[in-house]
């Protein structure tokens, strides 16, 4: 084979689902579990669950000490300073909303909040509705010809009244790191908090909070090899500061009487009720195992993987890739051909894609189109399943026109 994955055996599933025919290409949606995790989430469920930072009892010092190293591998993770710049949530999405909750004190009517053109729904949606409460502008970046956010445009948009930026660092459909320095530091330059939504590309990179210099910082672990229902929320200590109590209830408060209540400062006060105990564990040992991997193999297998992709597309006449993808995934269109049914025939054969607006609805729209395809790849990945990719577009394409 031209492009073996040393890392394949290591996730069960990959053997599972090619015994049931199926050839998992649909990574940028979620990723198969390494056996490590699996491992993790039966020894704790095993040996005895527990809730944590609440009981006395044995299991529960367990399970509260396993919940806490985690926090300190994510931050290790991402070079933050410490576990109390972690927040564990139950995705990107609910991270990105528990910002918008928990800064609103902060907008005026007149202020500015700015994205970008490309966002996920996740890092739209909670903007355009706080937005909409406050009376605030929200103030859209456009992208230039290869899918890039325009920074000379950003650079006039970006002025005294932004209060915030919140910007994807890699495309869940165009697939192109975004120019976050230069972003972040036009923000910064007007006083405006900065977000980042690592929920791609945290999966692609080892990112270093302290160097990108952001003051929020969300990835779901599930898109990480990691449990679902489980999501990372990291924050400067002035940015978590900064943030006002959004959800309510056990662990997050200090004291309470029937009237009035004392919550706990970031992490447990943003952590209110009994977390995903099993899931932060278990990202904690995907983690370990990520870690364990050569960075730099990896890093060169998915992009060998990326650039046979490319090839393959763009060799096949009438496949038209959007933008000018860096790595990990292509999203594209097929002239003459609808990309539903074209998504149709593919799940027939077993191919798992993503077809549709890949919940970035806006920028499917301005580009002309009502969906797209988008094969998305993994550390797991082979050439074969590649193989098996571009055969069945062949026959697919071939009914189709
Ligand atoms: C760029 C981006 N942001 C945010 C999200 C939301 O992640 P989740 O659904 O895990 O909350 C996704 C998921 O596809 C994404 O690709």
């Amino acid at each position: 084979m031209l492009l073996p994955s040393p890392w394949r055996a290591d996730f069960p599933a990959i053997a599972a689902l090619q015994r049931q025919g199926q050839t998992y290409l649909d990574n940028a949606a979620t990723t198969q579990k390494p056996q490590a995790l699996l491992d993790a989430l039966n020894h704790y469920y095993v040996n005895g669950a527990a809730n944590v930072h609440r009981a006395q009892h044995l299991p529960g010092a367990n399970a509260t000490q396993a919940f806490e190293d985690s926090r300190s591998k994510v931050a290790r993770w991402l070079n933050a300073m410490d576990g109390s710049q972690i927040v564990f949530t139950h995705g990107a999405t609910s991270a990105l909303n528990l910002l918008a909750y928990g800064l609103e004190h902060r907008f005026q009517p007149g202020d500015e909040i700015v994205i970008s053109a490309l966002e996920h729904h996740a890092n739209l949606l909670p903007w355009q509705q706080l937005a909409q409460r406050r009376g605030a502008k929200l103030v859209i970046l456009p992208l230039d010809l290869r899918g890039l956010i325009d920074i000379e445009v950003a650079a006039e948009l970006i002025g005294p009244r932004t209060r915030l930026l919140a910007v994807s660092q890699l495309s869940n459909v165009l697939g192109a790191w975004q120019p976050l320095p230069a972003l972040l530091s036009m923000a910064k330059a007007q006083g405006a908090l900065t977000v980042v939504d690592g929920a791609q590309g945290a999966v692609h990179g080892r990112h270093d909070m302290k160097a990108l210099g952001c003051d929020f910082y969300v990835f779901s672990s599930h898109k990480l090899y990691g449990p679902d229902g489980v999501g990372v929320l990291y924050g400067r200590d002035e940015a978590l500061a900064q943030l006002r109590h959004w959800q309510f209830g056990g662990e997050m408060v200090l004291a309470t009487d029937y009237q009035s209540a004392t919550f706990r400062p970031a992490p447990l006060g943003f952590e209110a009720g009994t977390p995903p105990v099993a899931g932060v564990i278990g990202l904690g040992a995907t983690l370990d195992y990520l870690s364990g991997l050569d960075h730099h193999a990896v890093l060169a297998h998915e992009a060998a993987l990326h650039r046979l992709l490319l090839e393959g597309l763009n060799s096949r006449q009438g496949v038209r890739v959007l933008g000018d993808p860096q790595v990990a995934l292509a999203s594209f269109v097929v002239d003459g051909v609808h990309s539903a049914d074209l998504a149709h025939l593919l799940t027939e054969q077993g191919i798992a894609v993503r077809a549709g607006h890949h919940c970035a609805m806006p920028l499917i729209n301005s580009l002309g189109l009502t969906g797209a395809i988008r094969a998305s790849l993994s550390l797991y990945n082979d050439s074969d399943d590649l193989q098996r990719f571009f055969a069945a577009l062949d026959q697919a394409v071939e009914l189709l026109q």
